[in-house]
């Protein structure tokens, strides 16, 4: 063997050596590199393997080839053992020395990052594939630059909750081959065609990768024997690498028969992301086992080692080529992302599937492509089917040792028989980081009917059909239809009986589970084979609809009076004010030219203005850099404090219960437990509090006290030296409750409304006196229907965290990721029950929040804060992503009944709503719920409405404010009225909205003059047409019904919207400071969450320091360089306020102009004074130096609201989407998306226009990936990166165009600006209307077809109204989207075929 045993780990960390002694192997990467260093870049987003946001590289020596392979990992899933000898390179260490690498230029360059705190992963990421490029072209002598197309794949396994992508990708693209700067988005490095030569020459080139980099202490330690053991609390722990089959056989016997303990064999991993609970004693590295890394071709078949990665095997698969390989590789690339697919093993994965029935995709392709196993012991190898062993068990000393994978060469290539094999999966993303609902793989061998032959198709010689992720315990084939089709002739009438036994087999193995019915499954699966077979049917074109002569009767209108058609558009729209400058900017490409569905497009379009210079200018965010090298300090990345402490909650298991004992002497006596900290715990003078909203003067407890009311609901929290060590002393906590007098837990609003529980009701009413008056009539009534609007999480990256260290005296000072230090601060003070002044609360950046981080965050701070109070000592709260999930809440679920009146042109008279919504158990917002509801559902003209709300109090945690809160399922409560009313008359839709669109004398009937402004400002006519124009949506909408007639399974939808949104500008506050080197700083209320709050601030203090020379600034400027916005501080800027309603950036703004005309007023006499001493005008700092040699006051506090401002305004945009549904899955891509929002005159548009595409983008994760779920006993389901699914560049627009409006400067409002940070969000309604209009499409052709019970069943239509309306709540999910297309649509297709042939 002659390899030496080490017991130490010995890594290379960002080139310097690591050498770890003693380290428990149940030590991951990231948590050694996070608790251990000084390098934070790589973040914890959920640990679970799913967001990308800990992603690093790692190199490997190998001796033989003596190159470095490097890719990248996910450190939250690779234990620190298994980088032994390996180089590990985090965000920071991609520097070259002192300066950013050419990736963390180009990110902070392209405006792509907002929060920041997935930047260090995705940099990483991209960094990554350029240097694998490099290395393929040293190897291959190619090109090292990657095509656009490539390029897109860098970020597929990131998540990033705030941008929307598309700047991100303009990153990657950046560095293509075939991409030239001109096309890609807005930027800092090219402004104009004029100077494109000098500006793209400030584009920082990637340095070429060098094998010399690698360090070479680290080549003696390759290969080396590991071995570990390690006492942690009273545990041995082990780690054993096995070099041989016979030395790992050793191991095992030693390990498992004398200790009975667990003993497990690790190669990636990643099942740890999967499975997290399972912490095993012994790990045996089998990764340098040779035999399980072989890779041996033969004639007939590929031997693949058990403990090959995926990437290498795709690699190899790809290089051989051949039908089955090819296709096998393609496939696989689909599986989890290549971070995961770079460390993840064949063989570990058909471990999962056998021993945990894993939904996997790697065995039912291995399953369909006819593979087989070498399964060994210490004894003997056997060779079995993969079927055979899926089915297991294999003996308990067994190791899964190869796969061998035929390659079918021998039989694709006799005369007319073709070899066909195709691989499918479901899931919300295309191109992986989602396990699918379903998968299959076909393999068929066909004799191909001569081109004279009297048979009309193909004979099937040959079948295996596989199919996986059925809810059942592994893969199946589907024998019956296999034995059906073999031997026959592939026609109509086989095909459909095939379909028939196919659905019968699949249903009888098909289980419902928490996600997917089997109903769904067993349709998409119908699909599949559908889908393979009809190629090889040579009667009838299957992909072209049936003609609608075929049509059974069904009459798409109203019986009365049947207006099916309509004029479009009311003409006279133009009434927006005119703008005082022309000028427009735009950058990136339209792309109309390009194939919407391979690559990606963006275009964006903003007005240029120098009025308020620097404000206006797309300049670059604050800090971007820091972000994306890692060096920005986010909460958990606070070096701690000697002896802190760390904290975890003790969740209540029930839903409502009384808790009737709580035993915490187990939990005490857990390793490293130090206290348990309850209501008990509250001081003497404080309260059991732990938020507050002083505007409603409601509040939550932050300790339940004798009863639970969800579960999640904390008992108390868990004290430890470490976060594990707390979490698991948190789970020894026995809690016994009497589940007998409370009743059952109430969890939808159904439950509420049946058993009265009711947090607060709201009434609205509109054009009638009062809520009980009569309404106008209409020619038409559509009465008591229903939708349901459904839940969303915030997913913000960086999870609630805080840090609270105690101070002598009472005092306290509090870290935390919260947007409102303010109220923090508040309830701090009242839950301690010490005064403000002890308190002091520092927030310096969030890693994201869209609301989520106001009362729950506090909550968490608060809990936090009594444990280090009451133990005196530094405590840190990180919640883990499931906890957070499970927690703290998100947007609410609500339902609406309408009943609404209209005439035969689709205007609406009267509209009655009853709106039931899901408030959860805490109170914190029952009553803003209600207030932001009734604002939201005005925004269409109903002339009359009248309206009642009621927020529910439930058995699950408390919901909150979640971007653009209630106005969002508002929005979509009407817009599906319209959608209705248009389906009822048989009308298009967009003319039902336009007769309904707000004038401005509605708006001030719906809305108050105040909020109405002036009508010379009221841009919603404008927006509705300029889009309309710009997006060119009556040819588009041509071309969808065009492409509708020509495809029956591929349906596109297109729909146009608009919307209005109340803005409100709540009082800010801020202090702008001059020193004596002339350098500003700045502070405010205002908390910087990824929404470029600190950027626009800074652009306008440098304004309005600027005035000093006058009006214009003329003669005279402050850098922006010269000014620094800092955290927020609550001793240092007191009572300065919270962040929320996406306008504090223009509130915060105002504040600091009025500080800076302070400043202005106090140092305009000394530069008077000084212009008159020489023909110069004197600088800034000289002017600054007079003035502090004069002792003049240099520090000056501002507030907004001062001068009268429009503190609360209407803003409007309109969306375009354009969507195309696979019939057969229920998968939807958005071809387009054309966006016009009215910023005003926006302080930063590059800031703007990534809040609009990442509201935007937010809101198609609302409508069509994110489902909040939970189950019977009030679980949510739903709580992690693998169940709830956050878009990614999968779920983007292909073509994504945005304008910020060209509007008039209205000087009523903060530097002519208006918010942008949450009404995109609503333009998102447009995608589910699109979506809705290429379902109707798809239903229409099932009309066509004779209906049947089945199908009947497939989705809820609407009594009473017309046919082709159906009920679509949101959100739009693959299940969803099938079902209303109809989960037996192809039967009835395969029915009417054998009809209509015979
Ligand atoms: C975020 C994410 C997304 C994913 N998405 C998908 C997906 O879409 N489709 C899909 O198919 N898979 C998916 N996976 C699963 C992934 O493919 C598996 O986690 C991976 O293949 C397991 O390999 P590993 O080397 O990391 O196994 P490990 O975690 O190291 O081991 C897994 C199990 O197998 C045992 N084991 C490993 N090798 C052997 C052997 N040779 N003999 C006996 N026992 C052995 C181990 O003891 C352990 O019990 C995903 C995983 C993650 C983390
Ligand atoms: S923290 Fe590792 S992938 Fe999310
Ligand atoms: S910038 Fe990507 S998550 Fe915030």
């Amino acid at each position: 063997m002659g390899v030496t045993a080490n017991s130490n780990v010995v890594f290379a960390l960002n080139g310097e050596r690591v050498e770890l002694k003693d380290v428990d192997p149940q030590t991951s990467l990231l948590n050694y590199i996070r608790n251990e260093t000084d390098f934070k870049g790589a973040k914890r987003g959920c640990g679970e393997g799913g967001c990308g946001s800990c992603v690093v590289l790692l190199s490997k020596y190998d001796p033989e080839s003596k190159g470095v392979e490097e890719f990248t990992i996910n450190s939250c899933l690779s234990p620190v053992c298994s980088v032994h000898g390996c180089a590990v390179t985090t965000t920071e260490g991609l520097k070259q020395g002192k300066d950013p690498h050419a990736v963390h230029t180009r990110l902070a360059g392209f405006h792509a990052t907002q929060c920041g705190f997935c930047t260090p992963g995705i940099a990483v990421s991209i960094a990554a594939s350029l240097r694998k490029c490099s290395r393929k072209a040293k190897d291959e002598g190619e090109t090292a630059l990657p095509t656009s197309v490539e390029a897109e794949t860098f970020i597929a396994g990131n998540i990033c909750r705030c941008t929307g992508y598309r700047p991100i990708l303009d990153v990657c693209k950046s560095f293509a081959s075939n991409v030239d700067i001109e096309d890609l988005g807005i930027n800092t490095f090219w402004e104009s065609s004029e100077d494109a030569k000098s500006k793209k020459s400030s584009l920082k080139p990637c340095q070429p990768v060098k094998d010399s980099e690698f360090p070479s202490f680290l080549k003696n330690y390759t290969g080396e024997f590991l071995q570990i053991s390690s006492v942690q609390s009273g545990e041995e722990r082990v780690w054993k690498s096995a070099n041989t089959l016979p030395q790992l056989f050793d191991i095992y016997q030693r390990e498992s028969e004398e200790k009975t303990r667990d003993v497990h064999f690790v190669v990636g991993n990643t099942s740890s992301g999967i499975y997290k609970d399972f912490r095993p004693s012994v790990y045996v590295d089998i990764n340098n086992i040779p035999e399980l890394q072989c890779l041996v071709k033969t004639d007939s078949a590929l031997e693949v080692g058990a403990a090959v990665s995926l990437s290498k095997l795709i690699d190899t698969l790809e290089d051989i080529g051949g039908p089955i390989f090819s296709q096998l590789a393609e496939h696989l690339k689909k599986v989890a992302s290549e971070h995961v697919r770079n460390r993840a093993s064949v063989g570990g994965n058909l471990i999962m599937t056998q021993k945990r029935g894993f939904a996997s995709d790697v065995a039912t392709i291995l399953l369909g492509a006819g593979s087989r196993v070498t399964v060994t012991t210490a004894n003997d190898s056997t060779v079995i089917d993969l079927e055979d062993f899926l089915a297991g068990p294999c003996p308990q000393t067994s190791i899964l040792q190869s796969v061998q994978i035929p390659s079918w060469v021998q039989f694709s290539k006799k005369g007319s028989e073709r070899l066909l094999f195709q691989t499918y999966r479901s899931s919300p993303r295309l191109s992986g980081n989602a396990v699918s609902s379903i998968n299959a793989a076909f393999l068929a061998l066909v004799q191909i009917s001569a081109p004279n032959c009297s048979e009309p198709g193909s004979e099937m010689l040959q079948l295996r059909l596989a199919f996986g992720a059925l809810g059942s315990p592994h893969p199946i084939r589907a024998e019956k239809t296999e034995k059906y089709l073999s031997g026959k002739i592939i026609c109509v009438d086989v095909l459909r009986e095939a379909l028939r036994i196919l659905r019968e087999e699949i249903s009888s193995s098909a289980k419902d589970d928490k996600f997917h019915t089997a109903e769904y499954r067993a349709s998409v699966g119908v699909g599949y084979l559908f889908q393979f077979l009809k190629a090889l049917i040579t009667e009838t074109n299957m992909d072209i609809p049936p003609p609608s002569s075929s049509m059974s009767g069904v009459d798409d209108g109203p019986s009365e009076n049947g207006a099916h058609t309509c004029a479009n558009g009311n003409g006279a729209m133009m009434n927006g004010g005119a703008a005082k400058e022309s000028g427009v900017r735009s950058f990136g490409r339209n792309g109309h030219e390009i194939d919407k569905r391979k690559s990606f497009m963006g275009k964006q379009s903003f007005p240029v203005s120098n009025e308020f210079y620097p404000v206006a200018q797309p300049a670059g965010k604050i800090g971007a850099v820091l972000q994306a090298t890692g060096e920005a300090v986010f909460v958990d990345d606070i070096p701690l404090p000697q002896g802190t402490l760390h904290a975890a909650f003790v969740p209540s298991s029930k839903a409502l219960a009384k808790i009737t004992a709580v035993d915490v002497s187990d939990a005490l006596a857990s390793p490293g437990a130090a206290s348990f900290i309850s209501v008990k715990d509250i001081p003497r003078n404080g309260q059991n509090v732990g938020n507050i909203l002083t505007m409603t003067d409601s509040s939550d407890k932050v300790f339940a006290e004798d009863t639970v009311g969800f579960v999640g609901h904390p008992l108390g929290v868990m004290v430890a030296d470490t976060y594990e060590h707390a979490v698991q002393a948190a789970a020894k906590v026995k809690v016994e409750y009497d589940e007998s007098t409370l009743g059952q837990p109430i969890l939808t609003v159904e439950d509420a409304a049946a058993k009265n529980s009711f947090k607060i009701t709201k009434l609205a009413s509109l054009g009638c006196a009062s809520v009980g008056d009569a309404l106008q009539k209409g020619d038409y009534r559509i009465e008591n229907a229903e939708v349901y609007a459904g839940g969303q999480y915030h997913f913000y990256l960086e999870p609630q965290t805080t840090l609270a260290v105690p101070d002598e005296d009472d005092c306290i000072t509090v870290y935390s990721s919260n947007q409102s230090p303010e109220s923090l601060q508040f309830v701090l003070g009242l839950a301690l029950g010490i005064p403000l002044h002890n308190i002091r609360v520092i927030t310096r950046r969030l890693g994201g929040a869209f609301g989520g981080k106001t009362h729950k965050s506090q909550l968490v701070a608060v809990a936090c804060a009594l444990a280090a109070f009451k133990l005196k000592k530094p405590v840190r709260m990180t919640l883990d992503r499931n906890t957070d999930m499970e927690y703290c809440g998100g947007r609410h679920e609500s339902k609406a009944r309408y009943t609404v009146e209209f005439n035969k042109d689709g205007k609406i008279t009267a509209l009655d709503t009853y709106v039931l919504m899901n408030g959860g158990f805490e109170d914190a917002y029952m009553d803003v719920l209600g207030i932001l509801l009734v604002n939201s559902m005005k925004c269409y003209n109903w002339n009359t409405w009248r309206h009642v709300s009621k927020v529910c109090r439930t058995n699950i945690p408390g919901r909150g404010m979640m971007r653009a809160p209630a106005n969002i399922q508002g929005n979509f409560f009407a817009e599906s009225i319209i959608e209705h009313v248009a389906s009822f008359l048989g009308l298009d839709p967009t003319s039902v909205r336009e007769v309904n669109l707000h004038t401005h004398d509605s708006i001030k009937r719906f809305y108050g003059p105040i909020a109405a402004g002036s009508e010379e400002y009221f841009t919603l006519p404008k927006v509705w047409q300029r889009l309309k124009d710009s997006s060119d949506f009556e040819t588009r909408k041509l071309s969808v019904e065009e492409f509708n007639h020509k495809h029956m399974w591929v349906k596109r939808g297109i729909s146009i919207m608009s919307i209005v949104y109340p803005n409100f500008c709540g009082t800010r506050l801020a202090r702008v400071t001059i020193y004596a080197d002339a350098s500003v700083v700045v502070e405010s209320g205002g908390t910087e969450m990824g929404q470029g709050l600190f950027t626009k601030v800074r652009q306008a203090v440098a304004y309005a320091l600027c005035r000093l020379w006058g009006q214009n600034g003329a003669g005279g400027q402050v850098p922006l360089s010269k000014i620094r916005v800092v955290q927020n501080d609550t001793v240092s800027l007191a009572n300065a306020g919270n962040t929320f309603g996406g306008t504090t950036s223009e509130g915060t703004c105002e504040a600091v102009l009025n500080a800076c005309n302070t400043l202005v007023d106090t140092l305009r006499p000394v530069l008077l004074e000084s212009q008159t001493e020489g023909p110069e005008s004197p600088s800034w700092e000289a002017v600054v130096r007079k003035a502090k040699a004069r002792n003049l006051p240099l520090s000056a506090q501002g507030q907004h609201s001062k001068h009268g401002l429009q503190t609360a305004y209407i803003v409007c945009g309109a969306a375009v989407s354009e969507v195309e549904v696979d019939v057969l899955t229920g998968g939807v891509s958005i071809l387009q998306a054309d966006l016009i929002y009215d910023a005003g005159k926006s302080i930063n548009p590059a800031v703007d226009i990534g809040q609009v595409e990442g509201s935007f983008v937010q809101g198609i994760g609302y409508y069509v990936t994110e489902e909040v779920k939970w189950d019977e006993n009030g679980v949510l389901i739903t709580n992690g990166t693998w169940t709830y699914k956050p878009p990614t560049t999968d779920n983007i627009p292909h073509q994504f165009n945005v304008e910020l409006l060209n509007s008039a400067a209205d000087p009523n409002h903060i530097l002519s600006a208006k918010g942008a940070g949450e009404p995109p969000v609503l333009l998102a309604t447009s995608v589910h209307n699109a979506i809705r209009q290429a379902i109707r499409a798809a239903r229409a052709d099932v009309h066509h077809l004779p209906p049947t019970a089945a199908d009947r069943r497939d989705s809820k239509v609407e009594k009473g109204s017309g046919a082709s309306h159906f009920v679509m709540d949101s959100s739009a999910t693959m299940e969803t989207v099938k079902k209303l297309c109809g989960f037996y649509n192809v039967d009835h297709y395969m029915e009417w075929l054998s009809r209509s042939k015979s």
